[in-house]
């Protein structure tokens, strides 16, 4: 079925678009009434990374976060190699990539079924949170035991 109507969202995201700034709009609505359609309309005719959000583990988010933006910063040369992702070691330095990049050019950085990620990263800091809390200790308790006689 072709897109209709939704002209005010859409001149509303074309308005922010030429702002010249960060923005970041939040869409949201029931089921099915017609965001990701939206989104996809607007970034027709744009630079855009779009990634959709799994209802899986903090890790497969990660990868798939990580592809998403690869191509964002890969030139077509590397792109033809067909070389995997380089996968990023945690959700903070894959969004400050797209902040780099966004820096010398501008794009739409899309994050669609946002839930799945909001949750997924709160577990995900709080293990790496709990990670480096365990290896600090172990650390710790290593250099207090090599500093017995
Ligand atoms: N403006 C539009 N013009 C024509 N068809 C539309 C429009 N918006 C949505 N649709 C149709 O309605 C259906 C639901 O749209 P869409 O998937 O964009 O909704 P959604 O809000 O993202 O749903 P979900 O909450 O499940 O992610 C799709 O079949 C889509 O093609
Ligand atoms: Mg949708």
């Amino acid at each position: 079925m072709p897109f209709v109507g939704r002209e005010r969202e859409l001149r509303t995201l074309e308005q922010l678009y030429e702002a010249g700034t960060f923005q970041m709009p939040v869409i949201y609505g029931r089921r099915r009434v017609g965001k990701t359609s939206l989104i996809n309309k607007f970034i027709e005719d744009k630079p855009a990374v779009v990634f959709t959000a799994r209802e899986s583990s903090a890790r497969e988010n990660l990868v798939a976060l990580s592809q998403a933006i690869t191509g964002l910063s890969q030139d077509d040369s590397l792109a033809a190699l067909d070389a995997p992702a380089p996968v990023f070691e945690s959700f903070d330095a894959a969004f400050e990539q797209v902040f780099r990049v966004a820096r010398t050019r501008r794009v739409v950085f899309v994050i669609d079924e946002y839930p799945y990620l909001g949750r997924v990263i709160v577990r995900f800091r709080r293990c790496s949170k709990r990670k480096s809390m365990a290896k600090r200790a172990k650390a710790d308790s290593a250099s207090f035991s090599a500093d017995r006689p």
